[in-house]
C-alpha cells in the first residue's frame, strides 16, 4: 500500500508537460504527440491569414501573428508540443544575410555566399537585438498553454543553414556547397563556425524566454557522406549541444535530419536528448541502433495522413508498439504536407491521445 501511495504521489506531483516527462524517461501513460510543421498551409485558418498577410516574413516576424499562428493547431488538436511559428532562416537578416520566402519558389537568398570575403561579412547573431519578437512570442505562448503542453523552440543546424546561404535557396544536388566544401573547406568551416556560435546563443535565448525544449533541424546533413558529415556537421552540432548543456543542463534538445537512416549512430554522438527519425528506418531498429539513453521521436510517413482513418490508426499503433513504452514522442518523419485533410489530422491526434501503455 505504501508503494501505491508513493507511486501515486509521484504521478500527481508531476505538473510538467507530458512531453518533458517522456523525454526524461519517466513513466507516462501514453506517448506525447505533436507534428512537425503543424502550423501551416494544410490549415484553412492559416490560409485565411496568408490572404490577409501575403508576406511570410511579416507573418513570422510580427508577435501577434506569430502567436496566433502557433496557437492555431493548439486550439484545434491540443498537441503535447506547441512549436513556435517561425523559420530556420529567420535569424539570417540579423547576420547580414537578407532572405525571403516566395510563394511557389521557396526560400531565396538574394546574395548567396561563395567566397571568403562573403563569409567575412556575416555577423554574429544577437537575438535580443534582431528577433525580440521571438522572445516575446515564446513568453506569450508559455502563458497561453500553461503546463498543458510544452512550448517548443527550434533552430537550423550550421550545415543546413550553410546549404541555403551558399546555394541561394533550396537545392537538388547541393553542388555549390559541395564545391565550397571540397575545394575551399576553410571557407565553409569559417561559415559553419559563425552559425555554430550564433545558433547556440539563439537556443539559449529561446530557452530563457519560454521554450521548454528546442529542436535542431539539420534537414540536409544527410546529403553528406558519413565521413563528410563527421567533418562538416557533427563537430558543430556537438559544440552547440555542449555549449547549451553548459548553461542550460536541463533543456531537452531534439535533433532531426531527413533521410537519416545511414547516420543514426552518428546523430546520437552529438549528445542530444532526442533523435527524430524519418520513415526510411524501422522504429524498432532505430531504437536498437540508438541505444537506451536516447529518446526517439517521429517515424510516421507524412503520406499516411492521406490514407483512410483505419490505416492511420493502424500506423500509429505500429509505431507506438515498435517504439516501446517509454522515451517516445509520436510525430511524423518530416513536416506535414500541404493538402493533408484536416479531418485526418484530427483523427491522428484523437487516436494518439487515446493510447494507453
Ligand atoms: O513546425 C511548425 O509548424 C513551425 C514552423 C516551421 C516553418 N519552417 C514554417 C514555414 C518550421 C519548424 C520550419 C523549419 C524549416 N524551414 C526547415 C526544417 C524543417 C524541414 O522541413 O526539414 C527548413 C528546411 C526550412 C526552410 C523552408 N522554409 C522551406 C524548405 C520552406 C518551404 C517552401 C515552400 O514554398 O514550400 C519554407 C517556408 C515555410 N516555413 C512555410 C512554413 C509554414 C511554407 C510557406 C508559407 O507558409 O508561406
Amino acid at each position: 500500500a505504501i508503494g501505491e501511495i508513493i507511486s501515486e504521489a509521484k504521478v500527481s506531483s508531476s505538473t510538467e508537460p507530458l512531453l518533458l516527462s517522456a523525454v526524461k524517461g519517466e513513466k507516462v501513460e501514453r506517448p506525447p504527440v505533436w507534428l512537425m510543421r503543424q502550423a501551416g498551409r494544410y490549415m484553412k485558418s492559416y490560409q485565411l491569414i496568408c490572404e490577409k498577410y501575403p508576406s511570410f516574413r511579416e507573418r513570422s516576424e510580427n508577435v501577434d501573428l506569430v502567436v496566433e499562428i502557433s496557437l492555431q493547431p493548439w486550439k484545434v488538436f491540443k498537441p503535447d508540443g506547441v512549436i513556435l511559428f517561425s523559420d530556420i532562416l529567420t535569424p539570417l537578416p540579423g547576420m547580414n544575410i537578407p532572405f525571403d520566402i516566395v510563394k511557389g519558389k521557396g526560400p531565396i537568398i538574394y546574395d548567396p555566399l561563395r567566397t571568403a570575403e562573403d563569409v567575412s561579412k556575416v555577423r554574429e547573431f544577437v537575438p535580443e537585438e534582431f528577433v525580440p519578437y521571438v522572445g516575446e512570442a515564446l513568453t506569450t505562448l508559455r502563458a497561453e498553454v500553461k503546463n498543458e503542453a510544452a512550448v517548443l523552440g527550434f533552430v537550423g543546424a550550421p550545415f543546413t543553414l550553410a546549404s541555403y546561404v551558399v546555394e541561394g535557396g533550396s537545392s537538388k544536388h547541393f553542388s555549390k556547397i559541395k564545391r565550397m566544401a571540397f575545394s575551399q573547406p576553410e571557407v565553409l568551416h569559417a561559415l559553419l563556425q559563425k552559425f555554430m556560435t550564433s545558433m547556440a546563443q539563439y537556443i539559449k535565448y529561446q530557452a530563457d524566454h519560454g521554450a521548454q525544449a528546442v529542436q535542431i533541424f539539420d534537414s540536409w546533413a544527410t546529403e553528406l557522406s558519413p565521413a563528410d558529415f563527421e567533418e562538416f556537421s557533427l563537430p558543430y552540432l556537438k559544440q552547440i549541444v555542449d555549449s547549451v548543456k553548459s548553461t542550460h543542463p536541463n533543456l531537452p534538445l531534439i535533433l532531426y535530419a531527413s533521410g537519416s537512416g545511414g547516420l543514426l549512430e552518428r546523430l546520437s554522438l552529438t549528445g542530444v536528448d532526442v533523435v527524430s527519425l524519418d520513415w526510411t528506418v524501422d522504429m524498432a531498429e532505430g531504437r536498437r541502433r540508438l541505444g537506451a539513453d536516447v529518446a526517439v521521436q517521429g517515424n510516421v510517413d507524412p503520406g499516411v495522413l492521406f490514407g483512410s482513418k483505419d490505416f492511420i490508426t493502424k500506423r500509429i499503433n505500429d509505431t507506438v508498439n515498435k517504439a516501446g513504452n517509454h522515451k517516445h514522442i509520436l510525430n511524423l518523419g518530416h513536416g506535414i504536407v500541404v493538402g493533408t485533410p484536416e479531418e485526418n489530422v484530427a483523427h491522428f491526434f484523437e487516436v494518439a491521445k487515446g493510447i494507453r501503455y
